[in-house]
């Protein structure tokens, strides 16, 4: 299972952008604990970064056929990016959104997520954690939608052994 792993504008900055927000670990490190714990998880993750808007959205568009669901922390992308919402919505992949600090604390410019509208889950606040558990979140969610795909098959087949018996 491939899980696309997207940041946004800054994030390449950690360690030297607001320590006091973001920590003093930087993006490698960031990197390192996805690699760690997608392998942790049994996942492929495919990290991107990019502080480009057009790019982030090319980025989540070829996502499609390729991965099978999509953590993204946007960033300051989340606050303002119409653009980026219409691209997972076009994707419609399973998709969580995942930010470092707690930006239901911060200014109020910071409280509405366009993004995270086309998100089923939100992991706000939990620094590293919150790509494992939205990377978890992901793959429990891949592998339910698996599971009802692979029943509604056996279904349709069985219904129609059924249609072929009375014919
Ligand atoms: C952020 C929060 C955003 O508001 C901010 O613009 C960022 C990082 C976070 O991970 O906490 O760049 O997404």
């Amino acid at each position: 299972m491939k899980i696309r792993i997207i940041n946004g504008p800054n994030l390449n900055m950690l360690g030297i952008r607001e320590p006091g927000i973001y920590g003093k670990e930087t993006y490698e490190d960031l990197c390192r604990y996805i690699r760690e714990k997608a392998e942790e998880l049994g996942v492929e993750a495919e990290i991107f970064q990019s502080n480009h808007e057009g790019e982030l959205v090319t980025i989540i568009q070829e996502a499609l056929g390729k991965a099978d669901a999509i953590v993204i922390n946007p960033a300051a992308y989340t606050h303002t990016s119409i653009a980026i919402l219409d691209a997972l919505k076009a994707v419609s992949l399973p998709a969580a959104e995942v930010h470092l600090s707690d930006v239901t604390k911060r200014e109020s410019f910071r409280q509405i997520s366009y993004a995270g509208m086309a998100c089923r889950e939100h992991f706000i606040g939990l620094g590293f954690e919150g790509y494992y558990r939205a990377m978890k979140a992901m793959k429990e969610t891949v592998q339910s939608s698996q599971k009802v795909q692979k029943r509604d098959t056996q279904k349709t087949g069985t219904e129609f052994a059924k249609s072929a018996e009375k014919a």
